[in-house]
């Protein structure tokens, strides 16, 4: 996915058909701004391809994750387009409620699932739980039964396949907490067929995000289609394959394989697969994806507050900061930086920071802008994974939030006020 719902018209950078320094204007920065139609359009990549290989018995389901992008309108956006979601927390699973999200199509990944998130997961009857160890199997067993319920489950498996990425998003490893070891997913099962309150439908593996290549996640597959198979010789028939999520997106010039090619090498094998090996039976294919649909919906809005010289070097502080978009600091993470109106000055190399107190508060680095006091930046790609990792950090409202949809612009999430952050804490007598 590229930005191209984020592009110049003359000298002026738009949002759809919307100049984003009217939006600025209006709501002030730091600012997200995301793109009703990019999201839409990269929802429908996964939907529509689908869709070409659907069969009575090949189904699929497209789980957004909920927590690269979680805003409720946007959540309500993509459900109306049929999505499903994929959740990590109750929080998130309230928010999809909120939003008129269907809970039978939520799935529920994460590793520290607690009591009371599997409670309110099984009395929304979500679609599957995906169990990461045999405790977590126990505990969902145990509350099932105590509300007189069948959890339907899914184990992620951990096919221990390089996904090939930042070493904090590659999950799919045998030393990354997540998932079933391989060599133990045959027993577990077993295990869990054996349990009374759980029904065992389908199996999952994620193995890491950002990637660019599909070759790990086919080779996930493979391995996981391999499972399936002799899961079926122990009598265990699996209903749903989830590949997880995890296709990358243009931050730079990477060049992601394009989804709809990565969807068809999927079917493709699914569908081949299934003629072998159970013509009769229904399976659906499930995908997680967020960064693929969020990342190239939305940018950051920043104003540029003062420019200064250190020692020979030039910085650019901004009004946003690692707080607003925490992913340069953590993972030392390119984000394109644009002016959002163009001049004609001669360019210089700053270093692009915030106003936290700590040096680690960088947005770029060592990029050529020509620039002044007062300008508007655009982080670019920034609708994953940015305003989901917001904080508070140095008591800083998190950014306000703004859908654009062709020539309207709705606010979907106001700034928060210093009263706002407080508002939960209470004196002592
Ligand atoms: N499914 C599971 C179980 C996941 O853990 C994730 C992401 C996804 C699906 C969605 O993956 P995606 O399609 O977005 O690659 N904060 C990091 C990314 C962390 C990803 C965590 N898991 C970043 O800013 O790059």
């Amino acid at each position: 996915m590229t930005e191209r719902y984020f592009a110049y018209k003359g000298n002026v950078l738009m949002v759809e058909d919307v100049a984003l320094d009217a939006i600025a204007e209006q709501f002030g920065t730091p600012l997200y701004v995301y793109s009703r139609a990019a999201f839409t359009d990269h929802l429908s990549q996964y939907v529509t391809t689908a869709e070409k290989y659907r069969t009575a018995n090949l189904q699929s389901l497209t789980c957004y994750s909920v927590k690269s992008n979680s805003n409720i309108a946007i959540l309500n956006l993509l459900a109306e387009q049929g999505a499903g979601f994929d959740i990590v927390s109750g929080g998130e699973l309230s928010r999809v409620i909120a939003a008129g999200g269907d809970p039978h199509k939520v799935i529920y990944s994460g590793v520290g699932k607690t009591p009371s998130e599997i409670r309110l997961s099984l009395e929304y009857d979500i679609l599957c739980f995906n169990v990461e160890s045999l405790s977590e199997l126990k505990r969902i067993n145990r509350i099932a039964g105590e509300m007189g319920k069948k959890a339907r489950i899914s184990f992620r498996v951990n096919p221990d396949v390089d996904a090939k990425t930042h070493p904090y998003i590659s999950t799919g490893l045998k030393k990354n907490k997540f998932g079933i070891p391989f060599e133990e997913v045959l027993s577990t099962y077993a295990e869990a067929d054996a349990l009374e309150n759980v029904e065992v439908i389908g199996i999952d593996c994620h193995i890491g995000s950002q990637l660019l290549d599909d070759a790990p996640l086919l080779e996930a597959l493979d391995k996981v289609i391999n499972l399936v198979n002799q899961l079926e010789e122990k009598g265990i028939k699996l209903s749903h394959i989830d590949i997880g999520g995890g296709i990358g997106i243009t931050y730079a010039d990477e060049q992601p394989v394009a989804v709809p090619d990565y969807l068809s090498r999927v079917f493709a094998r699914i569908a081949e697969w299934q003629k072998d090996y159970c013509p009769d039976r229904q399976i659906t294919v499930m995908f997680e994806p967020g960064r693929s649909i969020s990342g190239n919906a939305g940018i950051l809005l920043g104003r540029l507050q003062y420019l200064k010289t250190n020692s020979g070097k030039h910085f650019a502080v901004v009004d946003a900061g690692m707080n607003d978009l925490m992913r340069p600091s953590l993972y030392e993470a390119y984000h394109g930086v644009k002016p959002v109106i163009k001049r004609s000055s001669p360019a210089k190399a700053y270093e692009i920071v915030g106003p936290i107190c700590e040096s680690g508060d960088w947005l770029a680095r060592d990029r050529e802008l020509a620039v002044e006091e007062g300008d508007l930046l655009a982080f670019m790609s920034a609708g994953a994974y940015g305003m989901s990792m917001a904080s508070n950090y140095n008591t800083r409202g998190r950014p306000a939030e703004v859908l654009v949809d062709g020539q309207e612009v709705h606010l979907i999430r106001r700034r928060e006020t210093p009263e706002d952050i407080f508002a939960l804490e209470t004196l002592v007598p």
